[in-house]
């Protein structure tokens, strides 16, 4: 091997190189040609091995041969590599690129079931005279549920509620809200304005008005010189507020062991408008609540003297009230969660 074959295949090697160079289509691929022709080793260093064999004073020159074309070959691979990433980057965004402008998938609301609803209309109404809401438990004692509403323990009145109970201790599942009066009358002092929504139960046989859970909302309202006046406005306007002002209401006497004088309070019926239908069973009536003068005993029981406070309380049923409110006829749709009767109420 003389001076020109080895200038002659480094100046191939040189070519070579280059075409591949600008041929190489990703950075992958570049690398590992800069790797075959230039790495330690690499074919570079495999041409010049041959410079044992030149005479000393050729040996310099392709020294400064091999320099240059390393130099060159460098040059290139950097230039492709620029290139090539900028490409790939290009690309990657183009994949990676996110539109900002796509209108997003919208998340499904739920909306409140109608009996919230309908105990959040009620909570509002009265909520405008004053009236807060506090809760109690649902599983209660017999002692609150019944005795201290002056309810005793073989007292007929207990077959007006069916009751559900849990031990022989005394508890049971409440079977109305009643037993929240005692026990906001034990937490607060008068003036009290109390609502009391909730969960009750009754051991019922189930039909399309009768349910073993369902909803009510008690009131109480404690104070010097309470009267049945003051029950008698606050339920009127109750009634106007939920059913519109035209609608006719009376009290009628009724019966309540808690209450002293007791009543119902009945709105003119809002399917027939009064002149008498099956929803009102033809008495242009519909009953919406109990309610009366709190028993003095029970203010007793309530740690109250009921020679200095009077007071009035009421319940009303939430699902009879939804039903007025949305023309519901069966009670049992509310506890069923079938989605094509609660969409109906977005
Ligand atoms: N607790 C009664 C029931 O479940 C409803 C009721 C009537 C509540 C009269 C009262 C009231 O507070 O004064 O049937």
């Amino acid at each position: 091997m003389d001076l020109s074959d080895l200038t002659r295949d480094l100046d191939a090697l040189r070519r070579e190189a280059m075409t591949a160079v600008a041929a190489a289509s990703d950075v992958a691929a570049l690398t590992a040609l800069e790797q075959d022709i230039l790495g330690k080793k690499g074919r570079l260093t495999s041409v010049l091995r041959g410079i044992g064999a030149l005479a000393p004073e050729d040996r310099p020159k392709v020294g400064s041969i091999a320099n240059t074309i390393r130099i060159s070959i460098e040059g290139a691979i950097a230039e492709r590599g620029t290139t090539l990433r900028q490409g790939e980057l290009a690309g990657r965004l183009r994949d990676e690129a996110i539109d900002v402008t796509t209108p997003g998938r919208p998340i499904r609301r739920g909306t409140l079931h109608p009996i919230n609803e309908t105990i959040a209309e009620i909570a509002e109404i009265f909520g405008r005279f004053g009236f807060v809401v506090y809760e109690g438990p649902e599983v209660e004692d017999d002692v609150r549920n019944f005795q201290m509403l002056n309810i005793a323990p073989d007292h007929p009145a207990r077959d007006l509620w069916d009751t559900l109970y849990v031990d022989v201790e005394g508890h049971l599942l409440r079977t109305h809200t009643s037993p929240g009066q005692i026990r906001v009358m034990h937490q607060e002092r008068p003036p009290i304005r109390a609502l009391l929504p909730g969960r009750c139960f009754r051991y019922e046989a189930v039909d399309a008005s009768h349910a073993s859970e369902f909803f009510q909302v008690e009131g109480l309202m404690v104070d010097e010189g309470t009267t049945m006046g003051d029950l008698k406005g606050l339920l009127e306007e109750f009634a106007k507020a939920m059913y519109g002002g035209d609608k006719r209401t009376r009290f009628r006497p009724g019966y309540y062991p808690f209450t002293e004088p007791s009543v119902a309070f009945d709105v003119e019926c809002i399917v027939c408008g009064g002149s008498g239908c099956p929803a009102c069973s033809r008495s242009g009536w519909m009953t919406i609540l109990g309610a009366g003068m709190v028993h003095p005993v029970v203010l007793q029981y309530g740690g109250l003297d009921p020679e200095r406070y009077q007071g009035f309380a009421f319940g009303m049923g939430v699902e009879r009230i939804a039903n007025l409110r949305h023309r519901v006829g069966d009670l049992r749709l509310y506890m069923e969660n079938d989605l094509r009767f609660l969409e109906q109420f977005t």
